[in-house]
């Protein structure tokens, strides 16, 4: 038998139904479809709307499909870890919120932050859970309501984001599949580039800062390019080198959907085709932590069991890292 592995075993999407084109964008700031095609590879984003809805309502819709197709009750589950930088409210965590609209009684949650690389980060960390063999089924959830802490008068920002939620189920595996190794970093010193500068406890709530606008996203998009290209390629040939995998050896790229530049320069570095590299940007823009959950939720038909798999995000923090895993099914089953 070989040693525990923390094993993707399900994994389900969810986007919003309202379509935000670049068309509409082009009626609410100065910009142009060209613009944002050519610089992001965005089209359109999803975009929650409705009335008291927040972050775990998307959430519920992804974890919800995943119980029902992974055949898993609500009261197996034992862990519950949302990644996502628009929690519903500040606290108590999403996590909780979500296993309450579920019905997930037996488990413990919280949430975690890590920017875009929140959901990676959350992999790693449910998946020491499972290898330490006290924990069986662990659910990560990724999901943001970017619209809500985007400012739809800044065009530097409001293009570029969307909504989506998707969850995965991790379970053991001692045949070899599932999670390889993993590598994350973060350097604090980025946040200058990437932040929201008010809520929290340094700058909270108050008239001002609602009138100055800083309850939203806060981006130096050049500079978060430039450490995003290098840091983001860098880690994803590392893990490679690490563990003695060349391009051939690879299945599929499963790069966090911040910018089309980034994931080509990210698998030029690599030396991966772009047949090999999971990309939906066009569809639904940067959704943060919703990325690369709703990347493996629409390949799941294609992934095979053994494919080797390289996760590989960047963001605010600033924060970046990459997975290595093996994939523990055929999705097309
Ligand atoms: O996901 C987490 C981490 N985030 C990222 O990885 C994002 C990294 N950054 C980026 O993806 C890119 O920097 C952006 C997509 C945000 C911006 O693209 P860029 O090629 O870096 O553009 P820029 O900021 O250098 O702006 C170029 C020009 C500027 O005009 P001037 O100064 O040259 O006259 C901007 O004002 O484009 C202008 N511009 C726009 N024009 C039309 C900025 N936003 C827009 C817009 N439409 N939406």
């Amino acid at each position: 038998m070989d040693k525990i592995r923390a094993a993707i075993t399900g994994i389900q999407g969810y986007v919003p139904d309202y379509v935000l084109t670049n068309k509409e964008l082009e009626t609410m700031v100065d910009t142009t479809d060209e613009w944002i095609t050519t610089r992001t590879g965005i089209k359109e984003r999803h975009i929650l709307k409705g009335e008291g809805l927040g972050t775990s309502d998307m959430a519920v819709e992804a974890v919800k499909g995943l119980l029902k197709k992974t055949n898993t009750k609500a009261e197996e589950v034992e862990l519950v870890i949302c990644a996502t930088v628009s929690p519903d409210m500040v606290y108590p965590a999403t996590a909780n919120i979500i296993s309450d609209k579920v019905g997930i009684k037996n488990a413990f949650g919280f949430d975690l932050n890590a920017a875009c690389s929140g959901f990676i980060y959350a992999l790693v960390t449910a998946s020491k859970y499972i290898e330490s063999g006290l924990f069986k089924k662990i659910i990560v959830v990724g999901a943001d309501k970017m619209s809500s802490i985007v400012d739809y008068t800044d065009r530097q920002t409001c293009v570029i984001f969307g909504d989506a939620a998707g969850a995965v189920l991790l379970e053991p595996d001692t045949n070899g599949h599932g999670i390889q190794d993993a590598i994350l970093r973060s350097d604090g010193s980025g946040r200058v580039h990437l932040h929201q500068k008010a809520g929290g406890s340094v700058r909270p709530a108050s008239f001002e800062t609602v009138a100055n606008r800083e309850h939203f996203v806060y981006q130096e998009g050049q500079a978060v390019f430039k450490f995003a290209v290098s840091n983001m390629a860098d880690v994803s040939v590392e893990i490679m080198e690490k563990n003695n995998l060349k391009a051939e050896d690879i299945a599929w790229l499963v790069p966090h959907q911040a910018n089309l530049r980034i994931i080509d320069a990210t698998a030029r570095r690599m030396g991966l085709a772009r047949e090999k590299v999971m990309i939906n940007i066009q569809k639904y823009g940067n959704t943060t932590n919703g990325t690369i959950p709703m990347c493996l939720y629409e390949w799941e038909n294609q992934l095979k069991k053994g494919d080797n798999v390289i996760l590989a995000a960047f963001g605010g923090g600033f924060t970046w890292g990459s997975i290595y895993l093996k994939w523990a099914y055929d999705g097309a089953k």
